[in-house]
């Protein structure tokens, strides 16, 4: 007898009517017609069931310390670092678990099963790291945590000299975060830059681990660590293995450059992480008009093959006062600033959000197929562009077979004469036969 039948459900590929049958954690079947028995036994009325969200790019040692000391007056990048300085000494390894388990408590509820953060690992105490680990081991059931050893003040700009952050970014390592962060762009010189790619990715390479930078979060079209990353994969046999977080500056990038570029990327398997809610509120600052965009080219990067997922950044901290964890916000403000508004490209911003950034961590048994880990997300939403449109409700949230969060249907009752008594904002809109 199977543990869990969900019937009647939408597949974000268009699949309708399909039924998912669950036994041990895992998925053992996917088909349209199943009768079996089973313990429980689940209408989807046709809603949206969907592999949980991912978010690939997190920042969860400063997340919920909006307000702390003092609120960012300006919402500035400068004004938010210079917040995150008066921060840091006052943090405690308590409040910063306290904090990251309330988002986890967030993320949970909707349907973010798998987060990738970047943890700051130029303090030499690495309070932040020791928390985030105990984070990861408190939420493994529910959620999938990895961490990126960031160093995020620059890698060779300790103030004891170049191999200090180097130094507490490998004992990171030692104390297992798992994946080789960096910030090239916020190195001393170019040529400093350049240098912190190339140690890191030494470093990985020689660990067996994986890459994510924040690379080239500028509005300099000059700032091409881009180039050395992908450059470096090539070199050490990373390919697939290295990520390029929120290369805004290719947004600002002269064409020819970008055509050279785009294709190295492409054969390196160099994933991108985009982040559409900071970088649209955070770069074009120094512009008058026109206002740059400041987020990198999504489009080009899809069709040239490149995996590129959308990541959330920032929830409630010193850089952005806004978000709830809800990737489909996320996806989103994707698809209106990359004005991916065809009917392909609005279901490229759902994938964005779920099986992208799921390759872009290596998340295995991901995915709505026989043989992957039972964990999805049931939404009131009828396909991925209907999702991302109303940020639709999440009805039920398992994990490994179990429910693990649900909420009841979003329905505002109505009190007008003639006129319907609820409504869910739903809207069929299969296109009418002629
Ligand atoms: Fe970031």
């Amino acid at each position: 007898m199977l543990d869990l039948l969900i019937q009647n459900a939408t597949l974000a590929d268009g699949r309708k009517g399909v039924c998912v049958a669950v036994h041990d954690g895992r998925i053992v079947e996917v088909s349209s017609n199943l009768s079996a028995t089973a313990h429980e036994i689940i209408d989807a009325q046709g809603h949206l069931l969907s592999p949980p969200f991912v978010d690939a790019h997190f920042h969860m040692d400063a997340t919920l310390s909006f307000g702390l000391p003092r609120v960012n007056q300006s919402g500035t990048l400068l004004e938010g670092i210079s917040l995150w300085g008066e921060l840091k000494p006052m943090l405690t390894h308590d409040a910063l678990v306290k904090r990251a388990m309330a988002y986890c408590d967030w993320a949970v509820a909707k349907g973010l099963l798998a987060i990738r953060t970047h943890v700051d690992v130029c303090d030499p105490r690495l309070l932040a790291v020791d928390a985030l680990m105990e984070v990861k081991r408190k939420v493994a059931p529910f959620i999938d945590l990895q961490l990126v050893a960031f160093p995020q003040d620059g890698l060779l700009r300790g103030k004891t000299g170049p191999q200090e952050h180097f130094d507490t970014l490998k004992r990171a390592l030692d104390l297992g975060v798992d994946v080789v962060g960096g910030i090239p762009h916020f190195e001393r010189t170019m040529a400093d830059g350049a240098l912190s790619v190339k140690l890191l990715c030494e470093l990985a390479a020689q660990r067996g681990l994986r890459v994510d930078m924040h690379c080239d979060e500028s509005d300099d079209p000059l700032s091409r660590h881009i180039e050395t990353l992908t450059y470096e994969t090539q070199r050490l046999g990373l390919q697939g293995r290295v990520t390029g977080s929120h290369l805004t500056s290719m947004h600002s990038m002269d064409n020819y450059y970008v055509r050279k570029l785009i294709p190295l990327m492409a054969e390196a398997d160099v994933h991108v992480v985009s982040n559409p809610l900071i970088n649209i509120t955070l770069q074009g600052r120094h512009d008058t008009y026109p206002k740059r965009r400041g987020m990198t080219r999504v489009p080009e990067l899809l069709a040239a093959g490149i995996n590129v997922a959308f990541g959330q950044d920032c929830v409630m901290d010193p850089w952005y006062s806004l978000g709830s964890g809800d990737m489909l916000e996320v996806a989103h403000m994707g698809l209106h600033v990359a004005q991916m508004t065809s009917q392909a490209a609005m279901r490229q911003c759902f994938e964005a959000v779920t099986q992208n950034p799921a390759k872009v961590l290596g998340l295995e048994g991901y995915g709505i197929r026989a043989g992957c880990y039972a964990d999805f997300v049931i939404l009131q939403a009828n396909d991925p562009v209907e999702a991302i449109r109303l940020r639709a409700n999440r009805l039920r949230v398992y994990r490994r077979g179990k429910l693990i969060a649900h909420s009841s249907e979003t329905v505002s009752t109505l009190h007008m004469p003639g006129r319907p008594s609820n409504t869910a904002m739903k809207h069929d809109s299969t296109p009418l036969s002629d």
